[in-house]
This record gives C-alpha cells, sequence and structure tokens, in this order.
C-alpha cells in the first residue's frame, strides 16, 4: 500500500514509524511531516489543511490509504473531499468531527445518548451568558466555573474561574472575537474535579476496537501546575485505572456516543478519544476528540503488537468487526521537550545537541514534532520541539531511559517536566 499521514508533530513521526513496519507499507509519505521522520516517508510540502492540494496529491501519487493526524482538517471536511475523488482515508467525516469541532454538539450528543458528564449551559450572546452567570454571586459554593468556546481553539479556548470576576472576564474573552468563529458560542459548565485519562477506540461506526488507556499531562510545569498545554508527557498503561473503571468507560461514555453519532446519521469511522475524568460519581467525559492524542500516541503506538496499517485500512473500509489489537507487556514513557517561552509563544532556531548521541540507546525514540533541519543540524521550529519515549519492562525502566536521553539532548531554554509517570513509579514500588 502507498500510504500518505497528513500532519507533522509527533504524533505523526510515531505513526509513521508504526506504518512502516507494516509488510503492506510499499511507500509512505507524510505532508508535511518534519525532518525526524524523513528516513521512513517521503516529506511533501503542502500544509495539513490544504485538503484540495492533499487531494491532488493523493490522486496523482496513487495513494491507497491517507491517515489524517490532526483535527482541523477533518473537521474541514477532509474525509469527505478523498471520498467524493474514490480516494481511502482514515479518519471521521465532517459531520462525525464535530464531536472535537464544536462543544455544544459534543454535549448533545452525549445528553441523548446518556453519557456521564458535566452540567452545561450555551449561549450565543454574551449577554445572555452573563444573565445566567448572575445566577451564580459572587462568593457563593458555584464556583470554579468552566468557561469554554464551541469550536476549535488550539488548547486556549477553556477557562476555569475560580470566582464571579475570573468568569466574567472569561466570558468576555470569550466573545470578544479573538476566537473567530470558534467563539461565536460560548458553555458555561459545572467544574469536575478528579484523576483524568485518554481513551482512544478505533471504530468503523459499529464495531469498536478500544485502546489501553494512557496518561496525558497537560499542564506545563511539574505537579501540574501553570498554563494548560497541547501536552507535555504521556506514558502507558495508566496504572491507576483498574480494568472494571476502563470496561465501564467503555460501556458509559465510548459505545454510546459511537450509536448516537450513527443514530443521527454522522457515523464516526476513524479514531475516538475521550478525555475522561474519575469523579466521585464514577467516570465523566470532559471532552471527546476526533483524532489520535498528542503525546499520547507516542506512549501508545511503540507498545501495539498488531498490525497498524492492516488496522487503519480496514477501518477505513467499515471492516473493523472481529478484529482484536495486541499490546506488548512492555511500558512507554514519553517526556516533551518543549522550547523557551511555550505555551504562551514559543523560540524557534535554536540548534539542538545530542540528537546523534541519543539514536543508539536501548529502549529509547525520539520522535521530532517542531524541528528544523539544515545542513545536518538540526533546530528548533515551535512549541513542542521533541518527544522522547523510553521503553522498558517496567516503568522505572522506562522512565529512567526516556530521562537519560531527554538530559543528554540540549538547546537553549529547554523546558520539560521532571515527573511524567512519578506517580505510576510510587505504584509498581507498591
Ligand atoms: P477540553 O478542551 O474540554 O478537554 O478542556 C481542556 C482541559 O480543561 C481538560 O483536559 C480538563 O483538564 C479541563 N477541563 C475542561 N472541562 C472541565 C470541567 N468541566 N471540569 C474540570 N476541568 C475541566
Ligand atoms: N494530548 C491532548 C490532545 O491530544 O488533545
Amino acid at each position: 500500500m502507498r500510504v500518505l499521514v497528513v500532519g507533522s508533530g509527533g504524533r505523526e513521526h510515531a505513526l509513521v514509524e508504526a506504518l512502516a513496519q507494516s509488510p503492506q507499507a510499499e511507500e509512505i509519505f507524510a505532508a508535511p511531516g518534519n525532518p525526524g521522520m524523513a528516513g521512513l516517508a517521503e516529506l511533501v510540502d503542502i500544509p495539513a489543511d490544504d485538503i484540495i492540494g492533499l487531494r491532488n496529491f493523493a490522486r496523482v501519487a496513487s495513494i491507497d490509504l491517507t491517515v489524517v493526524g490532526p483535527e482541523s482538517p477533518l473537521v474541514g471536511g477532509i474525509a469527505e473531499a478523498f471520498w467524493e475523488a474514490g480516494l481511502k482515508v482514515f479518519g471521521p467525516s465532517r459531520a462525525a468531527a464535530r464531536i472535537e469541532g464544536s462543544k455544544v454538539f459534543a454535549k448533545e450528543v452525549m445528553r441523548h445518548a446518556g453519557v456521564p458528564t458535566a452540567r452545561s449551559e450555551a449561549f450565543d450572546l454574551e449577554r445572555a451568558a452573563l444573565d445566567y452567570l448572575r445566577g451564580f454571586p459572587p462568593g457563593g459554593d458555584a464556583y470554579p466555573v468552566v468557561v469554554k468556546v464551541d469550536g476549535l481553539a488550539a488548547g486556549k479556548g477553556v477557562k476555569v474561574a475560580y470566582s464571579y470576576e475570573e468568569a466574567e472576564d472569561a466570558i468576555h474573552a470569550a466573545f470578544s472575537g479573538a476566537f473567530g468563529a470558534a467563539g461565536e458560542r460560548v458553555l458555561i459548565e459545572e467544574h469536575m474535579t478528579g484523576k483524568e485519562a485518554s481513551v482512544f477506540a478505533l471504530t468503523d461506526g459499529r464495531s469498536i476496537l478500544p485502546f489501553v488507556p494512557a496518561q496525558d499531562y497537560k499542564r506545563i510545569y511539574d505537579g501540574d501546575e501553570g498554563p494548560n498545554t497541547g501536552g507535555m508527557g504521556a506514558y502507558s498503561p495508566t496504572m491507576w485505572m483498574d480494568s472494571a473503571t476502563y470496561a465501564t468507560v467503555l460501556e458509559e461514555i465510548i459505545t454510546p456516543t459511537v450509536h448516537q453519532l450513527a443514530l443521527i446519521g454522522a457515523p464516526f469511522t476513524g479514531l475516538l478519544y475521550a478525555g475522561v475524568m474519575m469523579t466521585l460519581e464514577g467516570p465523566k467525559a470532559v471532552e471527546f476528540n476526533c483524532r489520535f492524542g498528542d503525546p499520547e500516541t507516542q506512549a501508545l503506538l511503540p507498545r501495539m503488537r498488531t498490525d497498524l496499517l492492516d488496522l487503519l485500512a480496514a477501518c477505513a473500509e467499515e471492516d473493523l468487526g472481529g478484529r482484536e489489537i495486541s499490546w506488548s507487556a512492555e511500558k512507554a514513557v514519553c517526556v516533551v521537550l518543549a522550547s523557551e517561552g511555550y505555551p504562551e509563544s514559543a523560540s524557534e532556531g535554536d540548534e539542538i545537541l545530542g540528537l546523534d548521541e541519543v539514536a543508539g540507546m536501548a529502549g529509547v525514540r525520539v520522535y521530532h514534532a517542531a524541528t528544523r533541519q539544515e545542513n545536518g543540524v538540526f533546530y528548533t521550529a515551535g512549541g513542542r520541539v521533541l518527544n522522547i519515549v523510553g521503553t522498558g519492562s517496567s516503568i522505572m525502566e522506562a522512565r529512567a531511559r526516556a530521562y537519560a536521553a531527554v538530559e543528554i539532548i540540549d538547546f537553549p531554554g529547554k523546558q520539560y517536566r521532571s515527573d511524567i509517570a512519578l506517580e505510576a513509579l510510587e505504584m509498581e514500588e507498591l
């Protein structure tokens, strides 16, 4: 098979690596890809959002399967564009991708499907949102409340407001126009507390093939301090989630959502990602994404023993029934190296040292994200620069391997969390 992977992050590097291992993979292309994957895939200079450009390339290059990494082309309708041209694509239709593209739509789906989630109200006028907020007077026990813009906002559209004033400011910011069409509607949501996990499932709209859960680390600093980011690290499996809880997540969150989307004529074919929170009342859905998570994918795919290309092609052909995914007993820990200023800004053009040195280390993989290569030298090119993944027979080993490589790789202003998978290490020692 000739395969095109759309996207340029660490997630796409991990996808390319796993797809390249398939005996069915003839040639892999990545658009636009990144220099770290250049040995595995031919890089094609087309941005991930250029749906027509990608479709033309897939036609001319006789691509058998296109695998879409990021949400934005999916929400933009890349699947329909490819289907119209008779091209096979892994990823949901625009209608199904709304589960990520519109938080108001996702809440509607969850309500009809009976999925446990935070109570929320949607508003399309700032005045109406502020009126509603007046029902929660300053100092009352309603706080914190969560204010969210409806549409895609690159992780910046969610604000946890701890006071009336903060909520007022958040509503004002959400409707300010800064979020474009994504901010035309705004949700005010009940705040939940509990541990979060990422649960992925492949689905062709009928059959559901769950992954093992993974743990994401969203905040920039150790101890979950500081602002939210795209994700600063991950590990798999999520040791604290027992199999009964996991079964509940599949039964109460994933399965009804897949069925509800099919029922409303928007069957989901692709990877459904549920962000779930373990509240005192049981697991609840925080959000859905219509794609693989980043960096969770980097901590999951190195453990997958099933042919990923075979699975994704079967999913695109709506033929997942009867399949299974097998996982290695190994553990995987992924640490993200981010550039100075991330997530508010990102420094670029700093030379990255040590990549050659870690290339031969046992149980270490380096997935590139925002890097650039010039005359054999790698430079930083954005916020999340590299993903260092350690694998091993225990979390202790996987973690030690990842952090040994993290220490070697260097660039000015390098930021990383030193507590990725620390909780799992503590559990392992019990
Ligand atoms: P979302 O984009 O909806 O996943 O929100 C991003 C992050 O904000 C989540 O991963 C949570 O950590 C946090 N968050 C979102 N909604 C809530 C909520 N209702 N209660 C508590 N935290 C939330
Ligand atoms: N790691 C969070 C996400 O992919 O949205």
